[in-house]
């Protein structure tokens, strides 16, 4: 093939991924498999393989890949990005039409209403017809680029569509980059299931996506954008009214808002707010108000701007979704750690498009703050994050019987699922189970120790674990070496009526992957046993420095940081103080206050809890144990200290073009193998 006829090619297989990919992420109307798909992006892969230089920026192979980068750049915006002012009542909305109305008296005046959508704004920049640039809002005047990050997204144009218009020669786009409701689900799952936190809300997990340096990590997330606006167009063709703008946008290539009113009056307009409210929780995504825009562009420059936001739009947010209902009880749950949480047990209630019977109540102090009383109507409220909350109670409703709560009675001074004493420390807020052989406990690390960030079993995650303690073939975590085929696979996992049990071929998947686990990474296996402040990173950094468990549990790098911040003997700290340097643990800092001359890998009071944890009794057992069952981690040490010893330590590279010998990946290996960095 010549490069004209794989020019050819190229560009037809382009044009029908790009008019695939808008039937499937925009219009959500596929007409072909996932397979055909495939097959179809395939070839464009193997054209730009024998021809590179196919692979231009708009390609739709180039929306994933690109190399994670140290910083954003500054990207100015070529018109300002402004905000909007925002009203909370239907007063205040026609306070507003009548403002605007004064300003041109004589004027019939014709309103958009759209939804707002909870995300994060972004401006796009295309020349001639291709995305040349993404940015961030900023403080409206300059953002960040972030071009690649928004690459991830599969909905946006990567080349504007032909339509009855000229392309401008230069136009900005904006829009509203946002986590769909779907995508936030699943990433919360994958959280539980690989034992870390979940997120608390879509809107700030879509802005810390896009504020990855890495597009790889972004394109995973399953971003999304609606494009409702324009900043600076040079053309002389353009549409008069925001409805045609917007449907323009459609036929450039964008997703635009699902749903947008045209109001001639204010008794329409507001009703076109309420009917908003009705149905914006069955759209895919947050919304949290309504957007109000006079539809006519011509008009819209007569009424003007003011300095931060134009005066011919307005928003209306909508009150965070409430809900009254009665709190039948009150439940506790028992976490990882022992914390006991209270949670609502209520009557079962519609609020914000599902159907609701718990509650998180989150802590004594907040029930004794708010005066939560069993027996209450309470008022609950869901504002884009995962669980509800109770805010308040309604004390006009309030039973003449109904007492105030008092945690420890209510529990009878007992962990409501092993009966044993509860302790409350004065610095904490939470009240907890001290037994560790506590069952709920036991689930819960059992759970965590086979997630997926930590020793990764994956066939005895939830349920399996939550039966194993149940039918006391578990205790404890490493009980799990125990295990016999026989009798993992006479498990039931449903119950005495439906009996569900795991079966031979399962149980010996899961006593393979367990005697696996015995020699997975030191990292892995430190973050596994929940020692309290050791999260990933930590037991990353500790596994550097230390080859087995027993090592960490005696650490002198550990003992000689505590006594490091402990110490008011100058010389003893400066003695301290080039140790841990010799020994690569701390390097020097540049605020030289009292005995922080350095700055060590891992602050005092994580090291002081990784002693404390390996010298009491719990620790000491699970040394003993760990030796006992042949478990033996593996050490990252050598490797660790071998990179940061390496030829390229320090040194930082950027791969560019490519290499007659290597792919850019491989060659990422070996200079991060010899200690080396490499960015964008
Ligand atoms: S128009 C000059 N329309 O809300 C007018 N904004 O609170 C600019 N937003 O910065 C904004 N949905 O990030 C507009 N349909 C919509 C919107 C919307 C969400 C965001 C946008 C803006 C913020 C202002």
């Amino acid at each position: 093939m010549t490069l004209p006829q794989a020019k050819a090619k190229h560009d037809e297989l382009a044009a029908e991924i790009r008019r695939h990919d808008r039937l499937y992420y925009v219009e959500a109307r596929a007409e072909i498999s996932d397979l055909e798909y495939d097959r179809l992006y395939r070839g464009l892969v193997d054209l730009e393989k024998e021809f590179p230089e196919l692979a231009t920026p708009e390609s739709p192979t180039q929306r994933v890949g690109g190399e994670p980068v140290k910083a954003f750049t500054p990207a100015a915006h070529l018109a300002r990005m402004m905000s909007l002012d925002n009203t909370y009542s239907e007063d205040e909305v026609r306070g507003f039409l009548a403002r605007v109305q004064k300003l041109a008296p004589d004027t019939k005046l014709a309103w958009t209403v759209e939804p707002k959508i909870d995300g994060l704004a972004v401006n796009l920049r295309y020349e001639d017809g291709k995305l040349t640039l993404g940015a961030t809002r900023g403080d409206g005047v300059t953002g960040d680029e972030i071009t690649a990050n928004l690459k991830t997204i599969r909905s946006l144009p990567l080349r504007l569509h032909k339509t009855r218009r000229k392309w401008p020669g230069v136009m900005e786009v904006r829009g509203e980059v946002f986590l769909p409701k779907a995508a936030f689900k699943k990433l919360n799952e994958e959280q539980t299931a690989a034992g870390e936190e979940t997120y608390a809300n879509a809107r700030n997990t879509a802005a810390g996506s896009l504020k990855q340096l890495d597009p790889r990590v972004v394109a995973k997330r399953g971003l999304d954008a609606i494009f409702y606006g324009v900043g600076h167009v040079e053309s002389d063709d353009l549409p008069a009214t925001h409805g045609e703008w917007l449907e323009w946008l459609a036929d450039l290539g964008f997703r635009t808002p699902e749903k947008v009113w045209r109001c001639e009056s204010e008794e329409e307009l507001l009703a076109a707010i309420r009917e908003l409210d009705k149905v914006r929780h069955d759209f895919k995504y947050e919304t949290d108000g309504a957007v109000i825009k006079l539809d006519d562009f011509n008009l819209r420059e007569e009424i003007g701007y003011t300095s931060k936001a134009p005066r011919w739009a307005m928003a209306y947010k909508y009150a965070p979704e409430q809900a009254e209902t009665r709190l039948k009880d009150i439940l506790v749950q028992v976490g990882r750690t022992g914390v006991l949480t209270p949670v609502a047990d209520l009557e079962p209630v519609f609020l914000a498009g599902s159907t609701i019977g718990r509650a998180t109540l989150h802590n004594e102090d907040e029930i004794r703050r708010k005066d939560i009383r069993i027996g209450d109507t309470v008022i609950i409220e869901k504002a884009g994050e995962v669980i509800p909350a109770v805010v308040g109670v309604v004390m006009a409703k309030r039973p003449e019987t109904a007492a105030v709560f008092d945690f420890v009675a209510h529990l009878h001074g007992k962990c409501p699922v092993c009966g044993q004493p509860i302790r409350r420390d004065p610095q904490y807020v939470a009240w907890r189970c001290e037994n560790l052989q506590c069952p709920a406990q036991a689930t819960r690390r059992l759970e965590f120790f086979t997630a997926r960030g930590a020793l990764d079993i994956e066939s005895v995650g939830g349920i399996v674990a939550d039966k194993l303690i149940e039918r006391g073939l578990a205790k404890e975590p490493l009980d799990l070496f125990e295990l016999k085929v026989d009798d993992l696979a006479v498990l039931n996992l449903g119950n005495e009526e439906a009996p569900r049990v795991f079966g031979r071929k399962n149980a010996e998947k899961a006593v393979h992957a367990i005697a696996r686990a015995k020699t997975a990474e030191l990292s892995r296996w430190l973050f596994a046993l929940a020692i309290p402040e050791v999260g990933k990173t930590t037991a990353g950094q500790l596994a550097k420095f230390h080859d087995t468990m027993e090592e960490v549990a005696v650490s002198e790098l550990l003992a000689d940081v505590v006594k490091y911040h402990e110490t008011e003997d100058k010389d003893e700290a400066k003695a301290l103080e080039e140790r841990l340097l010799a020994a690569g643990f701390a390097e020097r800092s540049k605020a030289a206050t009292k005995n922080a001359g350095v700055n060590t890998e891992i602050g005092p009071v994580v090291a002081k809890s990784v002693l404390d944890f390996f010298a009491g009794p719990n620790g000491k057992a699970i040394l003993r144990r760990m030796k006992e069952l042949g478990i033996k981690p593996k050490s990252e040490k050598a490797a660790a200290q071998k990179a940061s010893a390496g030829a390229l330590a320090g040194k930082t590279f950027v791969l560019t073009g490519t290499l007659p010998t290597m792919s850019r990946d491989e060659a990422r290996a070996k200079i991060e193998a010899a200690g080396g960095k490499v960015t964008g």
